[in-house]
């Protein structure tokens, strides 16, 4: 199978985010089976109604990318235990006009970097919520919540080995996920967890 194209939203937008250096940090990783593709949402408008219709290029534009996107990536900050309206506003962009929801039946993953101690847990929350209504198939297993203090080296990287190999199996597991929404292969998500199917209790006898 070919690199899953996917559409990266960072909901950190400053210059320094800390995720966009976890970002960063993944990319050195050259996780081979994504290709992904940052879209800058801090370039859209406030969503407003009265422009749906016609729309200003960059939501035309990001539309577009969510459209030829076959899996989505989100990592987000946590702000007040929630995620940045930066974000909020990007999804209720690709949610309308009502009936043209492109976040309907996409492969999604979440992650997030903070400096606080539950890692994002809150914003994730949200994120799920939001997401669960629109239809959109959030990766369940594995959860990636991140305390990012001191994680990165200079050059850009994940300070720790284990990190590294988290990483590595969090994106090992979406891969399976994706090709479990795609029909290529239900086995290789399985696998990717850690699970073998064939071990599974059954779940009824037949007589
Ligand atoms: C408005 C605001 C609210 C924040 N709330 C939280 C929070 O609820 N939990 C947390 O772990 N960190 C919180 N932080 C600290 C962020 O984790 C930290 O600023 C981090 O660098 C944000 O990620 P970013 O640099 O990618 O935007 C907050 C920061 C801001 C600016």
């Amino acid at each position: 199978m070919n690199a899953t194209k996917t559409l990266t939203i960072i909901g950190g937008i400053a210059r320094d985010s800390l995720n966009r250096r976890f970002f960063e940090a993944i990319q050195s990783l050259r996780i081979d089976d994504f290709q992904f593709e940052v879209f800058d949402v801090a370039a859209l408008p406030f969503y407003n109604q009265d422009l749906e219709l016609e729309p200003p290029d960059t939501v035309t534009q990001f539309k577009d990318k969510i459209r030829q996107a076959e899996a989505i990536l989100v990592i987000t900050p946590e702000y007040n235990r929630s995620y940045p309206g930066v974000l909020k506003n990007a999804i209720d962009w690709g949610s309308r006009p009502y009936g043209e929801n492109l976040w309907d039946k996409k492969a999604t993953a979440l992650m997030g970097a903070s400096i606080g101690s539950i890692g994002t847990f809150g914003a994730q929350q949200h994120l799920r919520q939001v997401f669960a209504y629109l239809n959109a198939y959030v990766m369940g297993q594995p959860e990636f919540y991140f305390n990012a203090s001191g994680a990165f080296s200079e050059g850009g990287s994940f300070v720790s080995p284990q990190t590294r190999e988290f990483v590595q199996k969090f994106f090992l597991a979406f891969k399976g996920h994706v090709e479990l929404l795609t029909g290529a292969s239900a086995e290789r998500k399985f696998r990717a967890l850690g699970l073998d199917r064939s071990s599974e209790a059954p779940t009824h006898q037949s007589s």
